[in-house]
């Protein structure tokens, strides 16, 4: 299929479909919820996952002075989550008042974690460095939370049992009614 070039990457969609996570943090007289697409694994060990996140952001200086986040994984039932935090500042008041957030009662780092998350991981702050407009957060997974029921004995997500939220761009999200799932082997050296 022919493609078209451009110069520049336009308005940085084309990657998506993107999981989202709800970044949460806690200080000592606050705590927060953002919506958050750019995020990765970066190490097995030690675990170490990142985020980027605007300078601007609320989410940004909590997170520097509590030195912690957490990322929060929510099923695709549960997507408004994604619209309500993404779309109002913590500086405007508490999210988890305003938009019913409740929170598990167990966390390992004092941090919120939500009901409605399928899995999540408790970071401690580990370095952070600056990209153009965005921060990249680098955290120590020090605790994960996950539903058991959920994923198998690989802790592979079941996708037959919880679809996660999937951000398209402009406010859309996927909403997939069924998955094929396959499994391709990988090459193997040429002999
Ligand atoms: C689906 C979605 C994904 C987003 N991804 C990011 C992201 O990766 N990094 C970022 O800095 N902001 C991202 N945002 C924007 C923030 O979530 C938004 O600005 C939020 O209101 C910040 O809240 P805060 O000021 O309380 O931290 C995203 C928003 C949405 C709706």
């Amino acid at each position: 299929m022919p493609k078209t070039m451009m110069s520049g990457v336009g308005k940085f969609s084309r990657h998506y479909p993107a999981n989202v996570a709800i970044v949460t943090t806690r200080t000592e007289k606050e705590q927060d919820a953002m919506a958050a697409a750019w995020h990765s694994t970066i190490s097995f060990s030690p675990p170490l996952y990142g985020v980027s996140i605007a300078s601007k952001r609320h989410t940004y200086d909590l997170l520097l002075e509590g030195k912690k986040f957490a990322l929060n994984f929510i099923p695709k039932e549960k997507a408004m989550i994604s619209a309500q935090t993404g779309g109002v500042s913590g500086r405007e008041g508490d999210k988890f008042e305003r938009f019913g957030l409740a929170l598990e009662e167990e966390s390992g780092l004092d941090l919120p974690i939500l009901k409605d998350a399928y899995a999540a991981y408790e970071c401690k702050l580990h370095s952070h460095h600056t990209f153009g407009d965005h921060e990249w957060f680098v955290g120590e997974v020090l605790f994960t939370h996950f539903d058991g029921e959920l994923f198998d004995e690989r802790q592979m997500i079941r996708l037959e049992k919880v679809s996660p939220t999937l951000y398209l761009g402009f406010d859309h999200y996927l909403f997939p009614t069924q998955y094929e799932v396959k499994h391709l082997e990988r090459a193997k050296p040429a002999e």
